[in-house]
């Protein structure tokens, strides 16, 4: 296909955004590429109708640097432009399933995902009536076509094709209740669902919201390699959250500018097993012993923060709905050919003794690329103690996940 010319990229009219360059960006506006970066980011994510900068784009797409987030825009608006028709409208090609779609994770993150330039079609699978959330956000003008799926007789249809599968499915915490108190209801849902999942398009990428994610990934890594269709690559338990909320504490805490904070969390996403490495915060600052304690158990703590706030009402599901949309976007990203998205999540992993691990990980159009060992090394005393405190729990976990699933494959 040819090249795409400066008129090519001028979009405004057709996303009508109001969005106006910052006097950095105007600046760097040296092309016309540039222009259509301007229009792409202030399309994307959540920047519609503000003035964009290149920090808030770092903050959703999860980037550590400015210069990395510069050169996978190049490389977005490349592959971008391939995808212009004449009419000047974005033909994006990606298919995305949110399994869940009417619940309180669910909607939201279906606006995000709604918003983003990468998704052709989006489709809204839940048990209950999802048809009015799919009829709503069908109005919004952004490119995506949205699709309702109700019942598990449209659940093979809500898959077929799908590049990437969300599953925010399930059961939320109330007051008093640990995320493993939710594994009766939640493992047969991630089971059942999953399994449709192996039937209906076993090369998506999945995202595992459902919690416990200790168990319920290694639960879904059984029933894929039940079906013979299992890439460990290719299957993520979402921990987003836990790093949006350690890099929203850090830069509280230490009075830094939010955008720039990126702490990794490693380990797994329950309690004590979501250990954040202060010590390897970006930029570099140093924390007090008292500091790193309070910090830590905040981090962890967090989800239970929200769940005492809604006294009943569910838990964390606005902050859940936008991690999980940047996770969503990373995976596009990835997929689309940009060679430069790290994101941290529990994946099958070698870093430790455990069979499953929350890391940073690179990712790309295969999935997992590189699973970043370097953030283990050289940890601070507290960090070594936590790290090795968290693994019998997190064990224990991944083996009630497996076990579940090996003992549903036998009575079957
Ligand atoms: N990974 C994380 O960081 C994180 C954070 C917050 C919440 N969560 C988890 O996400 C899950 C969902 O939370 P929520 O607040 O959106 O709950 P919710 O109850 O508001 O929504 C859950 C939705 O799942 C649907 N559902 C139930 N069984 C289903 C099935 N078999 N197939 C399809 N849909 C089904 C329900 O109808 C409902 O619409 C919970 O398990 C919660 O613990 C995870």
């Amino acid at each position: 296909m040819a090249a795409a010319t400066a008129s090519t990229f001028s979009v405004g009219s057709t996303l009508q955004c109001g969005s106006k360059m910052s006097p950095l960006s105007q600046s760097k506006a040296t092309s016309a590429q540039f222009n259509f970066n301007n229009k792409l980011r202030s399309y994307s994510g959540l920047k519609v109708a503000t003035a964009f900068s290149l920090e808030s784009e770092s903050a959703f797409s999860g980037k550590d640097s400015r210069a990395a987030l510069q050169a996978s825009f190049a490389c977005k608006a490349q592959n971008q432009s391939q995808r212009y028709s004449a009419n000047n409208q974005i033909s994006s090609s990606f298919k995305v399933a949110v399994l869940g779609a009417a619940g309180g994770i669910g909607q939201p993150l279906a606006l995000l995902i709604k918003m983003s330039p990468l998704v052709s079609t989006l489709h809204l699978y839940d048990i209950a009536n999802v048809k009015g959330v799919a009829a709503d956000l069908s109005h919004c003008n952004t490119p995506s076509q949205v699709l309702d799926f109700t019942g598990t007789p449209e659940l093979a249809a809500a898959l077929k094709g799908v590049d990437v599968v969300v599953i925010p499915a399930g059961v939320p915490r109330k007051p008093g209740m640990t995320r493993d108190d939710l594994f009766n209801i939640n493992a047969n849902i991630v089971k059942t669902l999953v399994e449709a999942v192996a039937d209906n398009c076993p090369d998506a990428f999945i995202h595992i919201i459902s919690n416990p994610v200790n168990s319920t990934v290694p639960i879904a890594a059984e029933v894929l390699r039940q079906k013979g269709v299992y890439d460990p690559k290719k299957l993520f338990g979402v921990t987003t959250l836990d790093v949006v909320r350690a890099n929203t504490f850090v830069a509280q805490k230490k009075n830094l500018k939010l955008i720039d904070v990126d702490v990794p969390v490693i380990g797994g996403h329950a309690g004590i097993t979501i250990l954040p490495l202060l010590s390897k915060t970006k930029p570099s600052v140093s924390f007090t012993d008292k500091e790193v304690e309070e910090l830590t158990v905040r981090i962890q703590n967090a989800g239970t923060e929200v769940v005492d706030a809604k006294a009943g009402a569910g838990s964390a599901t606005l902050s859940m709905a936008y991690a999980a949309a940047r996770f969503v976007e990373s995976s596009l990203r990835a997929l689309d050919g940009d060679g430069d998205v790290y994101e941290c999540a529990f994946v099958q992993s070698e870093l430790t003794e455990l069979p499953y691990f929350a890391s940073r990980i690179k990712l790309g159009k295969k999935g997992v690329e590189a699973i970043i060992s370097s953030d283990l090394q050289g940890l601070t005393e507290y960090e070594q103690k936590a790290l090795e405190a968290l693994k019998p729990e997190l064990k224990a976990s991944i083996e009630k996940g497996v076990a579940f699933a090996q003992k549903q494959a036998i009575a079957a």
